[in-house]
């Protein structure tokens, strides 16, 4: 304790001259069609200091997206990286197809355009890049950016929503530098990062403003609190409103997981305060912790400042009140749960890398682990074995968290999310309802640790349509065969065939050719790799998809 405490000195030191720079604010655009271009940058964090990054349409991180309920996103992704990689709407509730997961391929100098209805509340999501085995290193370089969705029920309600002038994205990242100016690939670092600002001071009007935070480190936690002792004003966690605002002396913000909060600052013009994340308090279970075994930081198991907020005049017609109501956003309830599942991690490791496991399995792309019901409501388990905490992710859904270790849990995380932290030891149960089909393109679920989630803590399931599943499976049967092959599969389709795909696990496409029109026909696949292979039959405006593995 001591020790840990010798250092505070020294960090409050830095405080004092820790607000140099103004927080930088992504620009927000409200488009029809948005284009990022993902690319190679170089960067001045530091006056005078060049960094190498990469940008989503920026020279760090990307710009705001925001998308309305009930609209159409168009989102191209143009990659000009020397590597392939994906884009991923984390916590949107879109197909499989348009999901951005690791087999949603963009090689170099290749686009792809994410088309989908918007259907999530009112909230902050994120967009990041998952290419397999590479998603740390690309969020690592930079390409991260929030979205905002809005919808009607929100704007009934007297929220500050002035993007920049009193509603603010603060992604915090911990960043490691080398001396060269250069980023270091390590699970933790020793500056603190807010939009790509270090020492940040933002200026907010003094009324009620509101923060949408988001933790867009690789695997820091932060326990975020006020050092006036003024509680955040919890209004929204990860994929929506809460009933109502939750206050929190303490809010602590896994990988992915977003909260926003209201800060009431009326009447504090000329004050100051510090968003501090009181890391001391961290159990050493937690990444960011002063846990000694595992690798090190200046930051861990220290108290820090994040961000500095200069209080200045207020705005002609501020938002003065926080609001005692907000939206209850429907859930399904537990007595809705057709099927539950356990998903247990174990396995001991490091922060940056282990081997750690759910129900015994690592990831591989050409395997579907589980299998579940369009529409059906599952409760899931997670139960931590392992030697530390994990915050676990799910693609396709946002669950509702009914309890910790059987006790509910508090009440700024009744909300929907997407992102659950899970300590060592500890059981959470989530119950969620799966809206979104797969159709060949599997949604994950993993450690949003990104360096765990790259050393494969991560699996993957299907949703499957009940209402289709009987003449699916005729179809399925039908249309392609045998499964498994090594040499040639034949298909007899209900629709003439003049066009066949076959794409990879990864969503490359490894063949494409056009055929004569023909209800049946044979497709030599002896020369294709092994695995799990999509084959696309094009023709009379109509596609089967169907499944084969190559053996
Ligand atoms: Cu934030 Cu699988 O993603
Ligand atoms: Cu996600
Ligand atoms: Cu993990």
């Amino acid at each position: 304790m001591a020790s840990r405490y010798a250092l505070l000195p020294l960090l409050l030191l830095a405080s004092t001259s820790f607000a140099q720079n103004p927080l930088a604010i992504p620009p927000a655009l409200d488009l029809d069609t948005f284009h990022l271009v993902t690319d190679e940058h170089v960067h001045q964090f530091y006056p005078g200091i060049n960094t190498n990054t990469y940008g989503a349409s920026a020279e760090y991180l990307g710009p705001t997206l925001v998308l309305h309920r009930n609209d159409t996103a168009r989102i191209w992704v143009h990659n000009q990286l020397a590597q392939m990689t994906s884009m991923h709407w984390h916590g949107m509730h879109v197909p499989g197809e348009m999901d951005g997961g690791p087999q949603r391929v963009i090689d170099p100098g290749d686009s792809f355009m994410a088309e989908f209805p918007v259907k999530n509340p009112a909230g902050t999501y994120w967009y990041h890049p998952h290419p397999h085995e590479l998603t740390a290193e690309q969020a690592n370089f930079g390409i991260a950016g929030f979205i905002i969705v809005r919808d009607e029920d929100e704007e009934q309600l007297a929220l500050p929503r002035t993007y920049g002038v009193d509603d603010f994205p603060v992604v915090i990242q911990d960043r490691k530098f080398h001396a060269s100016g250069d980023f270091a690939f390590y699970p933790f670092g020793d500056s603190v990062l807010v939009n790509g600002t270090p020492r940040p001071y933002l200026e907010c009007p003094a009324q009620v403003v509101r923060l949408r935070l988001l933790n867009g480190s690789n695997a820091r936690i932060y326990a975020l609190g006020l050092d006036n002792g003024q509680p955040l004003q919890v209004i929204a966690g990860d994929a929506g409103l809460l009933p109502a605002p939750a206050s929190a002396d303490r809010l602590w913000l896994s990988n992915g997981e977003r909260a926003e909060v209201l800060l009431d600052l009326a009447g504090m013009e000329g004050d100051s305060l510090l968003l501090i994340s009181y890391g001391a308090e961290l159990p050493n279970t937690v990444p960011g912790s002063g846990n000694l075994v595992w690798e090190s930081s200046l930051l861990n198991g220290v108290n820090f400042p994040v961000l500095r907020i200069r209080v200045a005049a207020p705005t002609p017609e501020p938002i003065t009140e926080v609001p005692s109501a907000l939206i209850s956003i429907p859930m399904p309830s537990e007595s809705e749960s057709i099927r539950t599942r356990t998903k247990t991690i174990t396995g001991m490791g490091m922060v940056g890398m282990g081997m750690f496991m759910i129900n015994g399995l690592m990831f591989d792309l050409d395997v579907v682990n589980d299998t579940v019901r369009l529409n059906s409501v599952e409760v899931w388990n997670i139960v931590n074995n392992s030697n530390m905490a994990h915050p676990m992710h799910i693609h396709g859904v946002s669950f509702e968290v009914l309890a910790r270790n059987g006790v509910p849990p508090p009440a700024h995380e009744r909300c929907p999310k997407d992102v659950v932290l899970v300590d060592r030891f500890e059981t959470v149960k989530l119950v969620m309802r799966f809206g979104e089909v797969t159709d060949g393109w599997p949604f994950m679920y993993h450690c949003h640790n990104l360096l765990h989630e790259d050393n494969m803590m991560m699996l993957q399931y299907i949703v499957q349509d009940p209402t289709m599943s009987l003449a699916d499976h005729h179809h399925h049967a039908m249309a392609v065969f045998p499964s498994p092959s090594s040499t040639t599969v034949r298909y007899r389709t209900e629709h003439a065939v003049q066009r066949i795909r076959i794409i990879d696990a990864r969503g490359r496409v490894l063949q494409d050719e056009a055929r004569t029109a023909s209800n049946e026909g044979a497709i030599d696949i002896h020369a294709l790799p092994q695995g799990l292979l999509l084959i696309e039959l094009h023709g009379e405006g109509r596609t089967t998809r169907s499944r084969v593995v190559k053996e």
